[in-house]
């Protein structure tokens, strides 16, 4: 069951108002059009009303309003999402967090940030760093996504095979509950046996379960140096052979992407870049970088993985020399997914896998490419086993409901499983893989997830229909 608006949320314009005051309710057709997309497809949902809080107590007002009247709620933050989670697909409040935008304080001591979630990410990190403190978790959205985006959808990132994922530095969280109540889940400490884990439950949870707040971080002191390289290699299926091996000889890279050559020419074009070598004859480049405090130490290893990458037929490695080189490949590599999505490759999957099985999902994705009729291009987070496919097919549009669409993907999901692995790894569930949830887990595991959605939001108004359904 879907939450039923008993009222439009219009009805309740003065009462928002009241709130949050007079100048940050809308109900303009240009400012329900600019909440009603993301960055997934060309999906278009307007909501009813569009409403900006500023502190907590102004959305503990507003959620306790909406959960009296069944009005369902969307949480947004800065809509660079790709998998539907901030769409207002049931109309209703869109609740956008882009003015609780500060950051609250950098604790040195103990190295860690408490953060509002309207925090773009590039920001938090260049704010830490003048501290000479690290915050890792780096999506390629990093230069507009928020920070409370990243929490809700647990984005990772090119150093998420080092460093971890979002998960791995949240510590602690305030957060409004659907009825209104306000709480923290946990506390500011590095270890904690206290009960649930309720702070992890909210990442990743995709803000079905709560409206997060606050937001407590751990960081890492600040790595000296790094060193990046770009490597080619003839054979799509022997780059990703090489990314095993690379970890089985002892190296951990702080970065280890994979782009496709389609997706590379693609993107270079996009971003009018000269710096990058790029030549038809190769299938496919690894960009690898290493980091740490020792320089010596860092060019020692970047010479090991390059000796060792020729066994599996690689081109000739192209080191980016300085800050400007390198600043460029990781320009080409961040925009990928805007570049090839102009040129038409609007399905966008997040497959992951264990890392060694990384070759036999590339040369199944192939395939299936061939057999379904789709232009198929793979990039990703190689290191992670996390391979994004974007797929274009003449005449499909979106893969939401799109029948064309369906056995295509189900086949891929089905490979990905029988590969051990599972149908997203940074970008979510929200509303596109909803339908394919059941190729990963039972019916057990779905319900209790239902459960725990009941627990948290017994009228199913916030962001309901995200993930799964509630029947
Ligand atoms: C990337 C985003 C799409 O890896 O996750 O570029
Ligand atoms: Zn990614």
């Amino acid at each position: 069951m879907q939450a039923a608006a008993e009222l439009n949320a219009v009805q309740f314009t003065d009462l928002f108002k009241n709130i949050v005051g007079e100048t940050y309710v809308f109900a303009d057709a240009e400012s329900l059009n600019n909440y009603a997309h993301d960055e997934t497809e060309n999906l278009h949902f307007i909501p009813d009303i569009v409403i900006k809080p500023r502190t907590t107590k102004e959305i503990s007002q507003i959620m306790a309003l909406c959960n009296k009247h069944k009005i369902p709620v969307t949480p947004r933050g800065a809509g660079t999402g790709l998998s539907g989670g901030a769409l207002p697909q049931l109309g209703g409040v869109l609740l956008s967090m882009e003015r609780m935008n500060s950051i609250i304080e950098i604790d040195e001591r103990n190295l860690q940030v408490t953060t509002e979630p309207g925090v773009i990410t590039e920001v938090l990190q260049n704010a830490v760093k003048e501290k000479g403190l690290f915050y890792p978790p780096d999506p390629s959205s990093r230069g507009s996504c928020f920070i409370g985006g990243n929490i809700a959808e647990n984005s990772g990132g090119p150093k998420a095979v080092k460093y971890g994922v979002v998960k791995d530095y949240v510590l602690n969280l305030e957060i409004v509950l659907p009825t209104g109540e306000i709480m923290w889940t946990g506390a500011n400490v590095l270890k904690n046996s206290t009960g649930y884990n309720l702070t992890q439950l909210i990442v990743g949870s995709e803000g079905t379960l709560a409206i997060v707040t606050k937001i407590v971080l751990k960081l890492l002191p600040h790595p000296k140096y790094d060193l990046l390289m770009l490597v080619p290699f003839n054979n799509l299926a022997n780059a990703g052979a090489a990314v095993s091996a690379i970890f089985r000889a002892g190296f951990t890279p702080s970065a280890m992407e994979l782009v496709e050559i389609n997706a590379l020419k693609i993107v270079s074009k996009f971003v009018d870049s000269a710096v990058v070598p790029v030549t038809d004859e190769m299938e496919a480049h690894l960009i690898i970088e290493v980091d740490g405090n020792h320089m010596e130490t860092l060019m020692a290893e970047m010479e090991a993985i390059a000796e060792l990458l020729v066994q599996f037929e690689c081109g000739d490695v192209f080191f980016a020399d300085d800050a400007q080189q390198k600043a460029e490949l990781w320009k080409l590599r961040r925009r990928v997914a805007e570049a090839v999505k102009i040129d038409g490759y609007t399905i966008e999957e997040d497959t992951v896998v264990p890392r060694a099985e990384l070759p036999a999902l590339i040369t199944g994705v192939k395939t299936l490419g061939k057999q379904y009729g789709f232009d198929v291009v793979c990039y990703g987070h190689a290191g992670d086993g996390n391979l994004h496919i974007r797929i274009k097919k003449p005449g499909s549009i979106y893969s939401l409901n799109n029948p064309d669409v369906i056995p295509a993907l189900q086949a891929l999901f089905k490979l990905v499983k029988s590969l051990g692995g599972t149908i997203s790894g940074e970008h979510g569930i929200g509303l596109i893989q909803k339908p394919y949830m059941d190729i990963v887990f039972d019916e057990a595991g779905l319900q209790l997830m239902r459960g725990i959605k009941k627990v948290f939001d017994p009228n199913n108004i916030l962001n309901s229909g995200k993930i799964f359904d509630m029947v």
